[in-house]
């Protein structure tokens, strides 16, 4: 694990924005594209707000970049709460990127049927693996200590097949569509970004050995390639030293 501790919120957009372009031209470099899976919240939207600026410095060919998510609130695409409209206002209408490179998880009409098509399309992208092996994963953490679309006690944290899965939560009461804890994990890189006095208590028992991290989503997080974390002074509030080795 890898952490980098940023003193607020702005500081930690940047370096998160700088970590999602550097891992990109490096992958494009060595295999000529990079598929990156996006989050939804509002810690990952300052983040996206950056990379347009950070992207032309460096001269990352957005051409080369696959867009796809790793979970949606069952909405239409346009909908104030999509995941999809909010990377598009964030930073995807303001880079030159294909629309084809762009892969939006639709589930409004039916979860079970948008899940489904969802892992097709997965399947067909990352075929013969498998599980989905993404360059790279973005999450967020809830103060329930969910990830992605992956909450507490929902029967998503069960699946060990399926690469997508439609989710209930009964306390937001609606449904939506996420990445399975085994696609997840297939990652070559996950990105954790928390922000907030709000994420601290489950930020620390979610890193904190011996802490009660069994019941967390966000714990079960262990991918076969590199975790990092960007966390700003807030959230990592709580931790002691043994939670951030590296920071
Ligand atoms: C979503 C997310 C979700 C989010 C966390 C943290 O669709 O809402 O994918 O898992 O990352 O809830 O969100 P914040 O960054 O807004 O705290």
């Amino acid at each position: 694990m890898k952490f980098q501790i940023l003193p607020d919120p702005e500081a930690l957009a940047l370096a998160a924005a700088s970590f999602i372009c550097d891992q990109a031209i490096g992958r494009i470099a060595q295999a000529g594209r990079f598929s990156i899976a996006l989050s939804g919240g509002s810690t990952p939207a300052l983040a996206y707000q950056q990379l347009p600026g950070l992207a032309q410095e460096r001269g990352l060919d957005w051409s080369c970049v696959q867009f796809f998510w790793g979970d949606e609130r069952c909405v239409p695409l346009h909908h104030p709460q999509s995941n999809y409209r909010m990377a598009r206002e964030s930073f995807l209408d303001q880079i030159p990127v294909p629309t084809d490179n762009l892969y939006p998880m639709a589930c409004e009409d039916d979860p079970g049927a948008g899940a489904e098509r969802y892992e097709e399309l997965l399947r067909s992208y990352f075929a013969d693996q498998p599980f989905p092996g993404f360059d790279l994963i973005l999450l967020g953490l809830g103060e329930d200590g969910h990830t992605a679309s992956l909450f507490p006690d929902t029967p998503i944290l069960e699946e060990r097949v399926r690469w997508v899965a439609p989710v209930y939560v009964p306390r937001l009461a609606s449904w939506r569509i996420s990445l399975t804890l085994p696609a997840i994990n297939s990652a070559s890189v996950i990105a954790f970004l928390v922000s907030g006095q709000q994420k601290a208590e489950s930020l620390k028992r979610m890193l904190e050995p011996g802490s009660q991290a069994a019941n967390l989503p966000a714990a079960h997080i262990q991918p076969q390639g590199d975790l990092h974390f960007f966390i700003d002074r807030s959230a990592g509030s709580l931790l002691g030293q043994s939670a951030t080795p590296s920071a």
